[in-house]
């Protein structure tokens, strides 16, 4: 018994591999390589010391998502595959709604086709919009402020319609706040293409030499020093939690939804300083305008992932800047060409 990993090779979906190997499980992963790279497979052999089988194929061609279903005895399916990037999304609304609905609408189809009906699924804090009151629970209004996250709302509706149609499916619905971090072995990392739309990635730049500073944006939020304050999670524990869904998925049917994170909101300027303290390295920093769409605070309660999945998070945010920076000095262009 598999489990199909879609955008396996991914940040987040790399790291997942990991924890599922050294558990001893069977992964069959799934990746198109628009925003990752095939050595991502020997870094994961150089940690786990396994092979993985991989397919390099689209979701949106459903005869090859079909086909990986057929030669394989794939049992659930962690579905990472998708575009992410906020702002591109607001530039090109159709390849986003096409890439991540139609690409999961094969899938689903792939895996009601050949009987596979577990799913842990990949959505966003995004999907709380501009929440009224912090810490979020996972039963608080939803709403979105552009396409990709009007992607994730969609998608949690696909699948939870597709429980109301057939009860034998288990749909886990992880709701990520913000993962940073990297592998302790500093042999996996985030490799974002271009400049970095995120924080940490950003500041991971700056304190190596590549960029001059960060643009702080803005300082007039309602938070303790007025910068966005935000719940960062070490990707490791954000990995482990799918591990915890699957081992759920295999007992229970029915649709969940689990916030996860480490329910701590730290400030832009927090993360400056820890980042600093945790490597020895200078963050230069200007405060510059609000970014558009910027929200104040957003923190996870994540109460419900511990008393449901028994998962918490255990890496604390000098550990998240620590990885994060030992895979930037190991990989200083990250994968590469
Ligand atoms: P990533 O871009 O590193 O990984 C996604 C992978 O999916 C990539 O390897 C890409 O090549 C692949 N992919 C994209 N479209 C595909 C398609 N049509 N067919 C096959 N493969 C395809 O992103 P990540 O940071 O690892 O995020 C993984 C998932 O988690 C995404 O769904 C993302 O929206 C979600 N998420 C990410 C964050 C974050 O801040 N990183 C936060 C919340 C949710
Ligand atoms: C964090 C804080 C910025 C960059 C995004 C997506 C979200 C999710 C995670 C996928 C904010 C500030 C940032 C910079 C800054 N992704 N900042 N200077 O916006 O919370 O979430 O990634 O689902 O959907 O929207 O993360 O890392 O971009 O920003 O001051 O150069 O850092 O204003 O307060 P965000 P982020």
């Amino acid at each position: 018994m598999a489990i199909l990993v879609t955008g396996g090779t991914g940040f987040i979906g790399s790291h997942t591999v990991v924890q599922l190997l050294n558990d001893g499980r069977e992964v069959v992963i799934v990746d198109n390589l628009c925003n990752s790279k095939l050595c991502v497979l020997d870094r994961i052999k150089s940690i786990t010391g396994k092979d993985v089988k991989f397919y390099k194929a689209d979701l949106l061609d459903f005869e090859a998502i079909d086909k990986i279903f057929k030669e394989n005895d794939i049992d659930s399916v962690i579905h990472f595959a998708g575009l992410k990037a906020v702002g591109e999304s607001v530039q090109k609304p159709m390849l986003y709604y096409h890439n991540n609905i139609t690409g999961t609408l094969n899938l689903t189809k792939a895996m009601a086709d050949n009987g596979c009906k577990k799913i842990v699924f990949s959505s966003s804090a995004t999907v709380y919009g501009n929440p009224k009151s912090v810490p979020i629970k996972e039963d608080f209004p939803l709403s979105t402020t552009n396409p990709y996250g009007e992607t994730k709302l969609m998608i949690e509706r696909i699948l939870s319609d597709i429980v109301k149609s057939d009860p034998e499916w288990s749909v886990s619905i992880l709701r990520y706040f913000n993962p940073i971090g990297a592998h302790e072995s500093g042999l996996i990392g985030e490799d974002p293409k271009g400049i970095p739309n995120n924080l940490l990635p950003y500041i991971v730049k700056v304190a190596s030499g590549k960029y001059d500073h960060l643009s702080v944006f803005g300082n007039d939020y309602n938070t303790h020093d007025g910068t966005g304050v935000r719940d960062y999670i070490h990707v490791v524990d954000l990995a482990n939690a799918h591990l915890k869904a699957l081992d759920r998925a295999a007992i229970v049917t029915g649709v969940e939804h689990f916030n996860i994170g480490t329910g701590n909101g730290y400030s832009v300027l927090d993360i400056v300083k820890a980042y600093e303290k945790a490597t020895g390295l200078t963050v230069k920093y200007e405060i510059v305008a609000r970014r558009p769409g910027d929200i104040d605070a957003c923190y996870a309660d994540p109460t419900k992932a511990y008393e449901v999945l028994g998962w918490k998070a255990q890496y604390d945010i000098n550990k998240m800047c620590q990885d994060s920076a030992n895979w930037q000095k190991k990989n200083p262009d990250g994968y590469g060409e």
